[in-house]
């Protein structure tokens, strides 16, 4: 079986789909592994430690017309022009934000798996990318909170006097939002944090930091796979008022709630930025998806009322080489349930297989990502 990984074209993208070490095991078993020059090169996998693995280093069209392609990214107009009919594509193909364009993805005739979509159970945690990405991201916010704020993270008793510790506020404690609170803990901060689910309350307090109790109705989300729901009109009216105190009394909130598939949840008004204290933050890890605050522009910063907005759009890239380990092993988990002796075998009675396939055949299959196209896709 011939597998290709090629270098990723989307600017500020630095991770790439499979490192030196997840390779070497792919080459053990046989497998002709063909790495596009320079692939690994930003996360810091020069070509020759993929030789020295067993890997070929190629070009583009050779990675892109491999069995099975692993990619980070939607491919590029190349990679479209090069996949192979019945080849097997996985990457993060964005099947809920971007549905649209999976069309052309499914006109190759490639079969194509998407890591946002693999179902959350058990067996497939190994898989799971969306955690691996998130728990880069979470850490590197509170990296990037604790280098643009005006102040200490903990405290300090100096000759100089006492420095207070700085307040950190986490909004959304998935899998980004309690990485946060781990690591603003480590760096001595005070930290407390939301979450519309019920459970997340004790997993807030198990890492030593604060659960903003709000007066509404808390969300169990074990009837859907973990994930939050949109709330009630109502219920979002008593999240903004019972946020008002503690986003006003932050240093930096760090913002990380997602619905997946929707518009991300306002959490932070203009209203509430203007009543922070002058260079306070806010770190908008939600901003790909509209943002947590008001003011959020995806991939920039905005200064209002002397608060800094920060949209950042790839924090995991900004660790690009334990992220792209991570995401390595993920994807060589996802992989090794469609690579079989005699080739390619994607077998749809795997319910992982069956819930991360989003196009087979010349056509989008996922049930989810045809009704988005069916109403428009978004
Ligand atoms: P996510 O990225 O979809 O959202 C981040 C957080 O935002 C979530 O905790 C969500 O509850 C929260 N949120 C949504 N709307 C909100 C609002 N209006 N106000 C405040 N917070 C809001 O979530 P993520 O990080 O992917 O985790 C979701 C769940 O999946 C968690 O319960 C996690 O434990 C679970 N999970 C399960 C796995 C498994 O079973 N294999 C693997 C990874 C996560």
């Amino acid at each position: 079986m011939i597998i290709g990984i090629p270098k990723t074209t989307e600017a500020g993208e630095h991770r790439v789909s499979m490192t030196p070490d997840v390779v070497a095991r792919l080459t053990k078993e046989n497998h002709e592994v063909v790495v596009e020059s320079g692939a690994g090169e930003a996360a810091g996998f020069i070509d020759d430690a993929y030789v020295a693995v067993g890997a070929s280093i190629g070009d583009a069209a050779r990675a892109w017309s491999a069995d099975v392609v692993c990619s980070v990214e939607y491919p590029s107009d190349q990679g479209l022009a090069n996949l192979k009919s019945g080849a097997v594509l996985l990457g993060m193909l964005q099947p809920l934000d971007a549905p649209a364009r999976l069309t052309a993805l499914a006109r190759t005739g490639v079969t194509s798996m998407a890591f946002e979509i693999v179902p959350r159970t058990t067996r497939a945690q190994s898989m799971d990318v969306l955690s691996s990405q998130a728990t880069v991201a979470g850490y590197q916010a509170v990296l990037l909170a604790a280098e643009k704020l005006d102040k200490f993270f903990p405290m300090l008793t100096t000759a100089a006097g006492t420095i207070a510790p700085s307040k950190v506020l986490i909004l959304g404690a998935g899998v980004a939002g309690l990485m946060s609170i781990a690591t603003a803990r480590r760096l001595g901060a005070v930290v407390s944090a939301f979450d519309v689910r019920a459970e997340a309350a004790e997993q807030v307090e198990s890492l030593g930091a604060k659960f903003v109790s709000i007066d509404m109705e808390q969300q169990d989300s074990s009837a859907t796979g973990g994930y939050a729901k949109e709330v009630a009109k109502d219920t979002q009216s008593k999240i903004l008022a019972g946020l008002a105190k503690p986003v006003a009394e932050a240093d930096v909130v760090i913002t990380t709630a997602q619905i997946p598939g929707r518009p991300a949840p306002l959490l932070i008004t203009r209203q509430m930025v203007e009543a922070m204290r002058p260079g306070a933050l806010v770190i908008d890890l939600a901003a790909p998806t509209g943002g947590n605050c008001e003011l959020t522009q995806a991939g920039t910063t905005v200064v209002h009322s002397n608060v800094s907005i920060i949209g950042p759009t790839n924090l995991p890239s900004m660790a690009a080489g334990d992220a792209s380990r991570m995401y390595g092993r993920n994807a060589l988990a996802l992989m090794k349930l469609v690579l079989s002796e005699d080739g390619v075998n994607v077998n749809f009675e795997d319910d992982i297989i069956e819930g991360s396939v989003v196009t087979h055949g010349g056509a989008v299959v996922h049930p989810r990502v045809k009704a988005l196209l069916d109403g428009g896709g978004n």
